[in-house]
Formats: C-alpha cells, sequence, structure tokens
C-alpha cells in the first residue's frame, strides 16, 4: 500500500528526500506534506515537483490540524534540532512513524525516553538513520560487548563554522591554518560544542555505549575536502575500524551527500521494500 509521507524542513536533505519520491527512487511512497518555517522554502520545493502536489506549511499548529497531516504515514524531520524538540513528540503520540534526521538533539537523554515511551503506546515507529556514516549496524549488533568506541571527524574548518565552540574559545575558523584537534572529550560534550556536526556522534552513541562513554575527536583541516569520520570499536568480538570520506553538499557544507542517500535507503525500506538486504 502506498505510504503517504510528510517533510519538514526543505532543505538539502529535504529537497534530496522529496525528489526521490517524485521520480519514484522510492517506491509507494506519495508526498502529501512540506513544512519549513521559511515559506519560500517549501514553495519553491513544490514548484519544483513534477508529480505530487503536497500541501505546504510555515506554521507548526496549522500541519497537525490539517488533512494532509492526518493522512500522513510517515513524517520525516530534516529541519533543526530544535524542530525535533519542539514536535517530534507530538508526532509520535499523532500515531505516525517518524524519521529523525537531526540526531544531535537525541544527546538529550530526557527527550530520547520521552519519545521512547510515547512510542511503545502509539501505532507508529522512530527511524534514525545511519547517516553520513557507515557501520552502524554492526555496532549494534556488537553493542553488549563493546570495551570502546571512538569517533574522529575531520572537516574543512568552513564546515565547522558557526559551532559555539569558537565564540567559547574566543577564535574564528578562519583563523586555522594547519590541521589542528579542536576537540577531544565524549559524545555529550561535544554536542554542546558542535551541535551542527554531531550527528554522527549520537547515531553511533545510541547504537553502541551511550553519548557519555563515546569518544569523539573533532579535527579542523584547512586543506579537506572531504568531510571524514572514522570509526574504531573494540571488545570481546574483536574490533571494527570504518572510514567514511564523504562528499560535502553543494548548498549545504556542514551536510554530507551520504547523509540524504541514507535517509533516501530509510524510506524505501519504511515503504516496504520486500528484500532486506543487511541487518
Ligand atoms: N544524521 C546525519 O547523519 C545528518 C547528516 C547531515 C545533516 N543532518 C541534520 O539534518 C538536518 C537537515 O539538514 P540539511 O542539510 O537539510 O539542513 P538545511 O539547513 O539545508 O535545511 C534545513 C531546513 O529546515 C528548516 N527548519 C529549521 N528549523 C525548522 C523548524 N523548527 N521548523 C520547520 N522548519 C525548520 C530551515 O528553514 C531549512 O529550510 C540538520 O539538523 C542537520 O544537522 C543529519
Amino acid at each position: 500500500m502506498q505510504k503517504k509521507i510528510g517533510i519538514i524542513g526543505c532543505g538539502t536533505i529535504g529537497h534530496e528526500l522529496s525528489f526521490a519520491i517524485d521520480n519514484s527512487s522510492v517506491e509507494n511512497a506519495a508526498l502529501v506534506f512540506l513544512f519549513d518555517t521559511i515559506t519560500t522554502a517549501s514553495l519553491s520545493l513544490k514548484d519544483s515537483l513534477i508529480n505530487n502536489n503536497p500541501a505546504t506549511f510555515s506554521n507548526f499548529s496549522d500541519l497537525i490540524s490539517s488533512k494532509q497531516f492526518r493522512m500522513a504515514d510517515i513524517v520525516v524531520e530534516a529541519a533543526s534540532q530544535e524542530a525535533v524538540r519542539a514536535y517530534a513528540k507530538k508526532i509520535v503520540l499523532s500515531d505516525k512513524s517518524l524519521m529523525i534526521m537531526s540526531t544531535g538533539a537525541l544527546s538529550d537523554s530526557h527527550l530520547v525516553h520521552a519519545l521512547y515511551n510515547a512510542a511503545t503506546k502509539h501505532d507508529g515507529h522512530i527511524y534514525v538513520p545511519t547517516g553520513a556514516i557507515a557501520g552502524i549496524d554492526a555496532i549494534c549488533s556488537v553493542r553488549h560487548l563493546l570495551d570502546f568506541v571512538m569517533l574522529t571527524t575531520t572537516k574543512n574548518p568552513k564546515s565547522l563554522a558557526g559551532a559555539p565552540y569558537f565564540n567559547l574559545r574566543k577564535t574564528k575558523p578562519e583563523s586555522i591554518k594547519k590541521k589542528t584537534l579542536l576537540y577531544d572529550g565524549n559524545a555529550i560534550d561535544a554536542a554542546t560544542m558542535f551541535p551542527s556536526n554531531i550527528n554522527v556522534a549520537m547515531v553511533l552513541s545510541l547504537a553502541g555505549r551511550g553519548a557519555r562513554n563515546t569518544r569523539v575527536r573533532v579535527i579542523a583541516d584547512p586543506r579537506a575536502t572531504r568531510n571524514e569520520h572514522k570509526i574504531t570499536a573494540i571488545g570481546k568480538f574483536g574490533e571494527i575500524s570504518i572510514m567514511v570520506r564523504n562528499v560535502p553538499s553543494p548548498s549545504n557544507p556542514r551536510t554530507s551527500f551520504l547523509a540524504s542517500l541514507s535517509a533516501i535507503e530509510c524510506l524505501r525500506r519504511m515503504c516496504g521494500n520486500k528484500i532486506r538486504i543487511g541487518t
């Protein structure tokens, strides 16, 4: 049966997902609404679609009282951590399945528990795609056997611009002229220092040993042309070493192209792929 999809956030990932639905790269799916606080963002995305005619919203109250929201089976959040904090629970309580891309918001364990409780009492599921990394299936499989998990993220300083780290340290991304280790600590503090760059750390934490027990290193490299993530995991199962070098999206250097592709693949599974490859 065809799934009805609504998208919150009409930026880089929202565009890629909408096009994938519109050109049937995701089968059995129809786009019923687009929501963005910037009205022109949803309207221009809608205009660029050929086969779908979603309703557009710029206000969450209007959205949740609409017939398009009631019709939706799946809501995709591709907006911001603030959007997850403000809307996620209400969406799950409305019996919708929810895909969360702004996984940095899940560094708040109270929010995670609230969402978990809401989902267990209602029909929908919560999906957290692998995003801009690989190997999360393996980390989940060995979760109970892990002794050590570390993520090393290396990005061009431009991709880290806007992070609170720079204000806190009274420095600027442009002043970094050589490869520099900016942060080495747990994933909770990393989420405070680099909230827009911490999605991978949170997915890894949720899959493995939790944010407090996941070591994160953030390296700025002015010569980096890709967003690099390296996972090292050690435990009684052996050792996992994963390296991903992502092409940044042209419209948003903080977002790797792989993140959009991962969201699209997750949606394919949610819309009923009959053969599932991988764990
Ligand atoms: N899980 C991952 O691996 C991963 C990877 C990359 C990006 N992300 C996250 O996914 C999200 C989307 O990324 P993007 O590159 O598409 O961002 P983007 O900046 O290109 O687009 C975000 C859009 O959401 C809208 N928006 C923001 N807050 C909103 C709100 N509260 N309500 C409604 N609309 C709102 C903005 O106006 C914007 O149009 C970001 O939070 C980003 O950090 C996750």
